[in-house]
């Protein structure tokens, strides 16, 4: 059975201060509870301070981003290496608002796939279409291009180390939630698309995480569907009592027969 996973992308939000005690209240409300997998993945600067509030936890760091190259000449750019260093087990890559705002291509987000993987770093992929895609009914073409172009090189073995991330953008920040029945359809062509490129086994092992303005009201439905691992939460993320609540309704699902 795949254990389930809650990530907080808290996007350019908290302070250092702010983050280091979103952080401590979030270890103190797990009270190292390790049934479900937690993530927080704050912005680069507090990365550190983070990391210090949560050492010794399961509460595992993440950052939100990161660049192909080992190191040199990139004004403003961070390694993965780096990020190996400043503590992170995991780097989300292909976020939305990179692709749509920063104009990141499906070729640039599967070059810093290999670099991050080749640091060690586990890569939370991110997917998904636009309004205008959706009703176009072009989820599953818009999917099918963003997971394959994503998985370029990508084998059964290191696909071990990626989770991916469903975020339908029509979704994200909006306060409109895909419904269950929407989410598990796509987590399911994701799924079916992973077993086709990287085959049956790892796909069935594959984490893929829904992501939305996934908040308490939301998200324990989302998380009992079969082919919902869990959730990248934004907004909920940076409010301890609901991330802690929608890690409790992971652990709850997780329970079911
Ligand atoms: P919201 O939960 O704020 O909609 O953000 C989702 C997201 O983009 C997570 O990566």
């Amino acid at each position: 059975m795949r254990k389930k996973f809650i990530a907080g992308n808290w996007k350019m939000n908290t302070t250092a201060l702010s983050g280091e005690l979103l952080a401590a209240a979030i270890v103190k409300g797990l009270g190292g509870d390790t049934s479900v997998q937690v993530a927080v993945c704050p912005p680069f600067p507090y990365l550190f301070r983070v990391g210090q509030a949560i050492q010794g936890s399961p509460v595992a760091l993440g950052a939100q981003n990161c660049y192909h190259e080992k190191s040199g000449a990139f004004t403003g750019e961070v390694s993965p290496d780096m990020l190996v260093d400043a503590g992170c087990q995991y780097v989300i890559l292909g976020h939305s608002e990179r692709r749509h705002k920063l104009r990141e291509s499906d070729g640039f987000i599967n070059k810093k796939t290999h670099a991050a993987l080749a640091a060690g770093l586990r890569v939370i992929l991110c997917v998904g279409e636009t309004l205008e895609e959706r009703e176009g009914n072009k989820t599953n073409q818009v999917l099918d291009e963003q997971v394959t172009a994503g998985l370029i090189g990508i084998t059964s073995q290191t696909v071990r180390n990626m989770v991916i991330a469903y975020e339908p953008v029509w979704a994200i920040g909006t306060g409109r939630s895909a419904t269950a029945a929407q989410a598990q359809a796509a987590h399911a062509f994701i799924r079916n698309r992973v077993a086709a490129l990287c085959g049956p086994p790892a796909a069935a092992e594959l984490v893929i995480l829904y992501g939305g303005s996934a908040t308490p009201q939301v998200a324990e439905e989302l998380v009992r569907q079969p082919d919902i691992d869990g959730g990248l939460i934004g907004g909920a993320s940076l409010k301890p009592d609901d991330f802690l609540s929608i890690v409790a309704m992971a652990k709850r699902a997780m329970a079911l027969p």
